[in-house]
């Protein structure tokens, strides 16, 4: 019956055919106009004029926007209120909108805003471009957090092995395919239609009714779907929202901005970089007694989602480790580049794996098997369960999980093959890891975990529902109409999911936190058991309907006068979190999972090849396994090009962010996957009562590539005999594998 079927996306044959309608596939209105951002030239400085008669006179202008023009708040700050449209006053970074040119073309519009240089004036002043440098100049975007746990001072102190070391983490573009569009279109007395590309179409609605200074329900966002998000589309589709939505309604003309690539990437924000430093404690079987650890992020020029992205690298830090005494500060450090921000995994990724590379250190100290230290910290059971946040962790399954990951990818065999190789090839070397991971399911702040639903059963029996997630390539929208076709015991086919609007389903949480068939799943069975009982209670009153096939018996309902639609409502039960001290149940449950990998390095070039890689993840009882494995294996190549081959260059004194494109920004392709590609889902329904009990899965696969990295670090050390520990920087590039060979042939010469 539908759930758990593994059935394609409900898009995909219009996705491969090109039918699926992106935003700038919606046919222009007549009228329409184009906008274009002039961006600012400098790091940082002060913005003195712009000359806009220049720009008004350029062919095809209609109009120039600045800061003056925002009718109400010149604001996008999802969190903080730090976070301007279009400059003001101050140039916070290279790339940042300072104006923008609406145009009779996107072209004509292009070309004016391109003088950026030439018609904007101002002081440069002073950039600061490293987390590094605004942490010594204590500079943040938020003050540092703290999560501590026992006395990690008194455990370092007495622990019979001490390590202290750093690791250097580099950020990522989300390159979603379709770049950053909105398109608004005004509408009679004084409201709008927006269409926006955006993860979060009630955010959306709100920053552009505050710009407006109008009220929410004068703003309608509709979302169809988006050609990729990655989180990049959280709080950050609001630029492209606010302009565009301002524009339209000051020119009463429907506006279409939609961004360049390259503007796309100087002007947003990604994934954050992150710096650790730490001081670990352990005992002779590599197990963490205490462990002090500083997370420096570079936030960028603002706030943003910085606040909750180092939230989640602090609940991430332990992994699926116990940690009794830890110590971890949060440092978000403002710096003059774009405001860093959601991206797959939310800052999880980066707090992981920092363990994981400590595990690795430790285990080479002691010249011990990493998989055996590793296990040796896994979670037990019984005080050795709870988190350095206070969640106890109840439904562990990761011993179970790895065991049999490392069976079936013959991890001990494989080993012993490497060794030997290793020993008789003194240019190639072979590497080989296994990480294991844990990622908490919820946003951390307990009232975005809500979700409501529409669903429509019309008088012919066909369904409609409507839900306040997103759909960007996930396929929640398939896992949707799969619960509700489950509950209304229709076939598939019967049930149709239709676009994300404001005036559908109210005050909406974003579809993020990979929460999103968690939350709307729930709020559409709903939706559907209502409908579904008042048929029932039909049923029981006119018994001669109750064999009837399920089109004629909503057809004598629709007779009865029975209502044959519904909203449903969802919230996440049991949550708590206390932000100031970063304690409470910020989590509904875990979702588990495990990878190897097997490398090989050619020491001369710094160039690798992941041979093969085992997936094994934990998917609950999957919704849809083919959508799940395909979820599992797009996350581990996306996680795999951040820590291998995804390199953000900024110019050491211009600020300019050179990598702005795919010609300098490399991106995996399918050429990228491992010949030997295996990934399973581990049967496990999950503890909590989740959706059918299945287990969220958008983001935690990313952390399975952990295993890339530390199978290319482990050929590296190959080449020190194990006994360096090779200080490699991710992403490991050619250049960055090459630097750490060298180190390590000096340490161990
Ligand atoms: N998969 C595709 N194809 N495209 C995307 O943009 N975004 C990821 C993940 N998988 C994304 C994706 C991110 S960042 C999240 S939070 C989840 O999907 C959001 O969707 P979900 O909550 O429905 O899993
Ligand atoms: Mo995903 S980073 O939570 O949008």
């Amino acid at each position: 019956m539908s759930v758990g079927d593994s059935r394609p996306h409900e898009s995909a044959h219009l996705h491969v055919s090109g039918q699926a309608t992106y935003i700038d596939d919606i046919p222009e209105a007549a009228g329409t106009l184009h906008a274009a951002l002039g961006l600012s030239p400098v790091a940082h400085g002060r913005l003195i004029a712009i000359d806009l008669d220049r720009l008004r006179a350029q062919p095809g202008v209609v109009a120039v926007l600045t800061a003056a023009d925002i009718p109400g708040t010149n604001d996008c700050g999802p969190i903080v209120h730090d976070d301007p449209v279009l400059a003001d006053g101050t140039l916070r970074y290279l790339g940042q909108p300072v104006f923008a040119v609406i145009a009779s073309s996107r072209e004509l519009a292009r070309r004016a805003a391109a003088l950026a240089k030439q018609v904007i004036t101002c002081e440069p002043l002073p950039a600061l471009l490293d987390a590094r440098a605004a942490h010594a100049a204590q500079q943040y975007v938020v003050p540092p957090m703290v999560l501590a746990r026992g006395d990690a001072d008194a455990a370092l102190a007495t622990a019979p092995h001490r390590l202290r070391s750093s690791f250097s983490l580099g950020g990522q573009e989300q390159f979603y395919l379709e770049g950053q569009i909105s398109y608004a279109l005004p509408q009679e007395g004084r409201t709008l239609l927006l269409h926006c590309s955006t993860q979060h179409p009630s955010e959306m609605q709100q920053v552009v009714a505050h710009a407006l200074h109008w009220s929410a329900h004068q703003v309608q966002v509709v979302c169809r779907r988006m050609g990729g998000g990655f989180g990049g589309k959280e709080s950050q589709s609001a630029v492209f929202a606010v302009i565009a939505a301002v524009a339209a309604v000051q020119l009463q003309r429907p506006v279409k901005l939609r961004v360049d690539r390259d503007d796309d990437f100087l002007v947003t924000g990604r994934r954050h970089p992150f710096e650790f430093d730490w001081d670990v404690g352990f005992d002779d079987q590599g197990r963490i007694l205490g462990v002090v650890v500083d997370l420096i992020a570079n936030a960028g020029h603002s706030a943003d989602l910085s606040p909750p992205v180092m939230t989640r690298a602090l609940c991430h830090f332990d992994n699926a480790y116990w940690l009794p005494h830890v110590r971890m500060n949060g440092y978000c450090a403002k710096t003059n580049t774009q405001s860093n921000t959601a991206f797959r995994g939310f800052g999880g990724p980066q707090g992981a794996l920092a363990v994981e590379v400590i595990l690795d250190d430790i285990a080479r100290h002691l010249g011990l098997d990493p998989l055996a230290v590793r296990r040796a910290n896994f979670y037990g059971t019984t005080e050795s369960n709870v988190t350095p946040y206070g969640q106890v962790v109840e439904d562990n399954v990761i011993h179970g999980l790895v065991d049999q990951l490392a069976r079936s990818a013959e991890v001990d065999q494989r080993r012993a093959q490497i060794t030997a190789f290793n020993a008789g090839s003194p240019v190639l070397k072979k590497g080989l890891a296994l990480t294991p991971l844990k990622f908490g399911i919820s946003f951390n702040v307990a009232h975005f975990n809500q979700a409501g639903a529409l669903v429509h059963v019309y008088a012919d029996g066909s369904v409609l529902v409507n839900h306040g997630g997103t759909e960007m390539g996930q396929g929640l929208n398939t896992k949707v109409a799969q619960v509700v076709a489950h509950e209304l015991e229709v076939p598939f086919e019967l049930v149709r999911v239709t676009a994300t609007d404001t005036h559908k389903v109210a005050n909406t949480s974003a579809t993020a936190a990979s929460t999103g068939s968690d939350l709307n799943g729930k709020a559409a069975q709903d939706a559907a058991r209502q409908i579904k009982h008042r048929l029932a209670a039909f049923v029981q009153a006119h018994p001669q309907h109750a064999a009837l096939p399920w089109p004629q018996l909503v057809a004598q309902a629709y007779m009865a006068r029975v209502q044959l639609w519904s909203d449903g409502f969802y919230v996440t039960p049991g949550l708590h979190w206390d932000r100031v001290k970063l304690q409470g149940k910020p989590f509904f449950y875990f979702a588990y999972g495990a990878a190897v990998s097997e490398v090989l390095v050619d020491t001369l070039t710094g160039e690798h090849r992941l041979l093969r890689a085992d997936l094994l993840h934990d998917a609950g009882r999957s919704l849809n396994p083919a959508l799940d494995i395909g979820q599992i294996e797009g996350a581990f190549i996306q996680g795999m090009g951040w820590l291998t081959m995804e390199e953000l260059v900024w110019h050491p004194s211009s600020g300019l962010l050179l990598t702005h494109a795919p010609s300098t920004y490399k991106i995996p392709t399918a050429n990228d996957c491992p010949a030997v590609f295996n990934t399973a889902l581990y049967d496990n329904g999950n503890v909590a009562d989740s959706i059918h009990r299945s287990k969220a899965v958008g983001e935690p696969p990313l952390l399975l590539p952990f295993s890339v990295l530390l199978a290319i670090r482990d050929a590296v050390s190959a080449v020190g005999g194990h006994r360096v520990q090779p200080p490699l920087r991710a992403p490991a590039t050619p250049e960055a594998v090459l630097d750490a060979l060298d180190a390590v042939r000096a340490a161990a010469a």
